[in-house]
Parts: structure tokens; sequence; C-alpha cells
């Protein structure tokens, strides 16, 4: 298999591209990244060097000349489409880049794969674009698109134009919907790892609200395998979503975060609701696991103590992911919030 992924030096794009290689000694990977802020090349500087079945060039999603080129140079078995502007708080302080990457740049990425007759296309989106829970009920792959953020709006749009590629064109089009995922490369702007970061200087932990909004967190390695199963076994045409079964409140989640670091609960401090905060999400995968087998393998409690154990063990990646630009973004937010 001949994979186009793009958006590989960030979060999940990283632990999807290792996973793969290390998984299928048949497959290829050429990694499309535009590396903003949040895209790390160093992430997979080990595979550029070793490993000839990588290969990576950076470059825009939303750079049509560059993906025609690309996608001729060799037939392409498939597209994964993970770039994306990804983090909800940036989408409301700014939302014109998530509408260029999220909306045009994904558009730009199915048009060229389709007029290169890519076999398969899986597009990543979220949970996000169905909205917000109340107490009740799971979102399922039929809740009604609702997005309440710029950030997942952007998403939604991405996922009615892939929709529109498939009936329009019967271009083979599948999209993933996952839950929050955490786990090693996230950058520090998300929850998890920032609420890491800040424990360990001992800084305040900077909680939304009243901490009540709840997220169904997943092991990436376990959304990295919905991706797979999708690719390899999905319907065309077909949405399929993941979760982790695991709904914490975020107060929950950061307490039990502090008292694995041995950190004390003083060092919490609710700030100012996020605006448009989506209370909760919860996912329905029936669809998944009777159509491609999925079962999330990582249980909440041991994947957060093997995440806080990478961060610990890679402070030289965080030090170096939080340079420049990222700083200068959380200092503003801070004073704004404070
Ligand atoms: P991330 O922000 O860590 O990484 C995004 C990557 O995309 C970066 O490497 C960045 O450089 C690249 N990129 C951004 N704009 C680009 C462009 N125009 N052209 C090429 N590359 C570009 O994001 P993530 O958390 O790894 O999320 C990956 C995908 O999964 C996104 O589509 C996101 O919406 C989706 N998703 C994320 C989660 C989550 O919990 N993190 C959950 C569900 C779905
Ligand atoms: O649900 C999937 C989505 O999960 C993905 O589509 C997004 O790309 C990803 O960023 C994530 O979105 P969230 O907004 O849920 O994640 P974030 O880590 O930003 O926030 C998780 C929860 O924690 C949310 O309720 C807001 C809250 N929060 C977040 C931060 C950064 C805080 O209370 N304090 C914080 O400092």
């Amino acid at each position: 298999m001949k994979l186009l992924v793009t958006g590989g030096c960030g979060f999940i794009g990283t632990n999807f591209v290792r996973r793969m290689l290390g998984k299928h000694p048949d497959w290829s990977i050429v990694n499309l990244d535009k590396l903003t802020y949040a895209g790390n090349r160093l992430n997979l500087l080990d595979l550029e060097e070793t490993n000839d079945r990588y290969h990576f060039i950076q470059g825009d999603i939303g750079d049509r000349t560059l993906l025609m080129d690309i996608l001729s140079d060799a037939a392409f078995d498939a597209v994964v489409n993970f770039a994306a502007e990804s983090h909800v708080d940036r989408s409301i302080n700014d939302p014109s880049p998530f509408v260029t990457t999220n909306v045009q740049g994904a558009q730009n990425l199915l048009e060229c794969a389709r007029r290169r007759k890519v076999g398969r296309f899986v597009h990543i989106s979220t949970d996000e674009v169905y909205g917000t829970l109340g107490d009740e009920g799971k979102f399922t792959e039929t809740t009604p698109l609702a997005p309440n953020s710029p950030y997942s709006a952007s998403k939604a749009g991405a996922d009615l134009m892939c929709r529109a590629y498939f009936e329009t064109y019967g271009f083979p089009v599948l999209i993933t919907r996952c839950s929050n995922n955490y786990g090693p490369y996230q950058f520090p702007e998300k929850l998890i790892p920032l609420m890491y970061m800040n424990a360990m200087a001992d800084k305040p932990l900077p909680v939304y609200g009243d901490g009540g909004n709840v997220r169904d967190w997943i092991y990436v390695d376990d959304h990295c395998l919905g991706v797979e199963l999708t690719l390899l076994k999905g319907r065309d045409g077909v949405a399929y979503n993941f979760g982790g079964d695991a709904e914490k409140t975020n107060i929950e989640l950061v307490r039990t975060l502090l008292s694995i670091l041995g950190k004390p609960e003083s060092l919490i401090t609710f700030v100012e609701d996020r605006p448009g905060h989506d209370q909760r999400y919860a996912m329905d995968f029936s669809r998944a696991e009777e159509e491609l087998g999925f079962v999330p393998t990582v249980d909440f409690a041991s994947g957060l103590k093997k995440t806080l154990a990478w961060y610990a063990a890679n402070g030289t990646w965080l030090e170096q992911v939080q340079s420049g630009e990222y700083r200068t973004f959380m200092e503003s937010w801070y004073e704004e919030r404070a």
C-alpha cells in the first residue's frame, strides 16, 4: 500500500505514521506537512534517516500545483488527511486559518486526489461536528451536525465536502469522527500536556468554567487503529465514530493527573470559561465495532500514566515545541483570562 499522509508531523499523524510503518512492512508513506507551529519534523526524523519507506515533503494541502505533482509521481492507493488547524481556542481568536486549511485545503486535496484517481480517501474528522450533549445520550453517525466553534464548523464544512465528493463524483471518501485523543507527541496547548507542563513547573492549572465539562478520552494508538481499520475495511461514503468509553469531567481528569504527579490540588485555578464551550461529548461507536471490528484497547488509567511517563522522558521535545509562536500565543491567552 502506498499512502499519502497529510499532517503527519502533528500529534495523531506522527503516531499513525510510526504505527503503520511498524505494522505493515509492505507499506510506504509520503508525509506532506506544512509545518505550522503544531507540526514538528523532528518527530519522525529517525524514519527520514533510516527508513526508505518513509518520505517527507514540506507543503500545504491548499497548494494545487504541488499536490498534482506529488500525486502524479506515483499511483497512491490512498490519502489519509490529518492536516488541520486543530485547537478550539485558537479558532476563537482567529477563525480564518481554520477555514483556509480545514475547508479550502481539504477541498483542494479532495479535488487533486479525485483528478489523480487515488484509490481511497480517508478524512480525519472529529466528534465536535455534532455539537454538544446534555447529561444523557451519545453521538451516533446520524446525529445532525451542529458545530459550535469556528474549529468544529470548519471540520463540519470539510465533512460535507467529503460527502459531496462521494455523492457527486462517486469518489471513494470515508470519514472518521473521533473523541479527544491523548498520548505522546500532543502539543502542550491541549488539556493533558498543558496541565502536565504547568504542574511540573508548579504553575497554576487553568480550568475553564467550573470544570464540569465532559470529554470522552481515547488513547491515540486506538484512534490510529480506527483509522487503519477504516482504510482497510470501511465502506465508501460512510462515516465512522470512534471513542474510548472513558468519559471524565475536566476537573476529575486534572485531579487524577495531579495525584499521579504528586502535586497539590491548590495549583488548580478556575478561569473564565471558553465561549461556546461544548458541555459533553460521548461517542456511540457501535458501527465501527460491528463493521470494522474496532475495540479500544487502552484503558484511561494506564493510558494516562503511560502518557505522563512519555512527557517526563521527553522534556527536550516539550522545550523545543514550546518555543517562539506558541509562547507568544499562550502569554496573551493567559493575560486575557487571568
Ligand atoms: P495537530 O495540530 O497536532 O497537527 C496538525 C498537523 O497538520 C501539523 O503537523 C501541521 O503542521 C499540519 N498542517 C496544518 N495545516 C496544514 C496545511 N495547510 N497543509 C499541510 N499540513 C498542515 O493536530 P492533531 O491533534 O494531530 O489532529 C489531527 C487531525 O485529527 C485533525 O484533522 C483534527 O481535526 C483531528 N482530530 C483530532 C483529535 C484530537 O483529540 N487531537 C480528535 C479527533 C479528531
Ligand atoms: O473532541 C475532539 C477534539 O478534541 C478535537 O477535534 C480537537 O482537535 C482537540 O483539540 C480536542 O478539542 P477540545 O477542545 O476538547 O480539547 P482541549 O484539550 O483544548 O480541551 C479539553 C477540555 O479541557 C475542554 O473542555 C476545555 C478544557 N480546557 C482546555 C484547556 C486547554 C481547560 O479547562 N483548560 C485549558 O487550559
